[in-house]
């Protein structure tokens, strides 16, 4: 049998890098070897690609530059069809070409990386990849118009404020006005498109709305503001398939040490372990129905964002009134959620076979779809066809 080549990328210019070689060693390391040959490319936070053998173990990475120089620096690019990785740079004396790639599995987090951008880079290549398409990818960095999106959805969202950073430097009063006379304190200020709780603070009164929007303002261009859930309960679930076939996974409750779930809380529970090691309640305690309106909120958001491949759906439970909202989706999530669908009946090896599937099967849906003319108007003389249009 021919192995089918998987490129696992990962890394990236992004808040979340280390996330991200926790996630992507973890996936390296569980996809079957039998069926695939697995091509670690690592994008360093300046962009460069890199591959080679180094790139499999956790503990190299201790020393980024003592690790990049074991490895190859490389171009990725179309030749006649075949996704081929080369060198870089090309030298004249030797042949430059490292492999093939069949389809890429993106395990990276945050901006840069996760928002569309590889995603965008990879349809460019015609290279199949796993997981969210650019849209989707798009929406789900995004919390301003992920929400958009999904209240139009009629999903349960809070409600909230945004508006540019730029405003709240040049018409302070009138963002307080706004946030003040739409939402009651306590609140929550966002950058847009953070990720990983960076940026994101509770603000109980104008004085820490202050610090909060100031914040905010230094890590995006965009600030999101609704109204902080006092009693609240925090339940993840994650989403596996496409647009025609999605399955929730059993719901976890992470369990956070501060007022917000932190960074540590999220991936410093245990060491090197990325999500997989973080405190939970795995099944959350939940009764029966709530635990399915939940999966069914979770499989929802993930088709009215057209995701795909696995994605991990956040809600934030007001237990005061028993209302569910879905707060944000994960288009790929720490760990990939291995473990929530470990607790679900699927291994890690199970789950990536999974991935790598849905990528070739949207790639032969693609095919069949029209992109481009058979013809070159250009070509067409004496028809009118070079005249262009009048
Ligand atoms: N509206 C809210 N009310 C109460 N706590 C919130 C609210 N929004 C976020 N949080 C807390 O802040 C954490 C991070 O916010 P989140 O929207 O998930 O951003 P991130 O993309 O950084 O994970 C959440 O896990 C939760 O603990
Ligand atoms: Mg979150």
């Amino acid at each position: 049998m021919v192995k089918i080549n998987v490129g696992v990328i990962f890394g990236g210019r992004s808040v979340e890098h280390e996330i991200s070689i926790i996630s992507a060693l973890q996936a390296i390391h569980s996809i079957d070897r039998n069926k695939y040959n697995v091509v670690p490319i690592y994008i360093t936070k300046q962009g460069q690609f890199y591959t080679g053998e180094a790139l499999t173990e956790i503990e190299n990475f201790k020393d980024l530059d003592q690790l990049v120089s074991r490895c190859k620096q490389i171009v990725i690019a179309n030749h006649k069809g075949e996704i081929v990785i080369s060198e870089y740079p090309p030298s004249m004396f030797r042949k430059g070409r490292l492999g093939t790639l069949d389809v890429a599995l993106p395990v990276v987090h945050g901006t840069n990386v996760e928002d569309g951008t590889l995603q965008g880079y990879l349809e460019m290549l015609n290279l199949p990849y796993a997981g969210c398409n650019v849209l989707s990818s798009a929406l789900g960095m995004d919390k301003i118009a992920m929400r958009m999106v999904l209240k139009e959805a009629g999903l349960p969202v809070l409600d909230y404020v945004w508006f540019y950073s730029k405003r709240w430097f040049s018409d302070p009063a009138g963002v307080y006005e706004e946030i003040e006379s739409r939402l009651a304190y306590p609140v929550i200020v966002k950058p847009a498109n953070s990720g990983s709780s960076v940026g994101v603070t509770p603000a109980a009164n104008r004085e820490e709305l202050e610090d909060a929007l100031d914040l905010a303002a230094s890590f995006s261009n965009r600030i999101i503001v609704e109204p902080k859930v006092v009693n609240l309960r925090e339940i993840n679930c994650s989403v596996l398939g496409d647009y025609e076939k999605a399955i929730p996974s059993v719901c976890e409750e992470p369990i956070s040490t501060e007022q917000i779930l932190s960074y540590k809380d999220k991936y410093m529970g245990e060491g090197g372990k990325g999500m997989g090691g973080a405190k939970r309640r795995l099944p959350a305690d939940l009764p029966a129905d709530q635990t399915a309106w939940i999966q069914e909120l979770a499989v929802k958001t993930f088709h009215v964002l057209d995701c795909s491949g696995v994605s991990r759906i956040d809600f934030l439970i007001d237990t005061a009134s028993d209302q569910v909202y879905v707060n944000e989706i994960n288009t790929i999530p720490g760990s990939l959620s291995y473990y929530l669908w470990e607790a679900s009946g699927k291994s890690f090896a199970e789950l990536t076979e999974e991935l790598i599937q849905l990528a070739l099967k949207r790639k032969r849906e693609r095919d069949n779809l029209v992109f481009s003319y058979e013809t070159n108007i250009l070509a067409m003389k004496g028809k009118g066809g070079a005249k262009g249009i009048k």
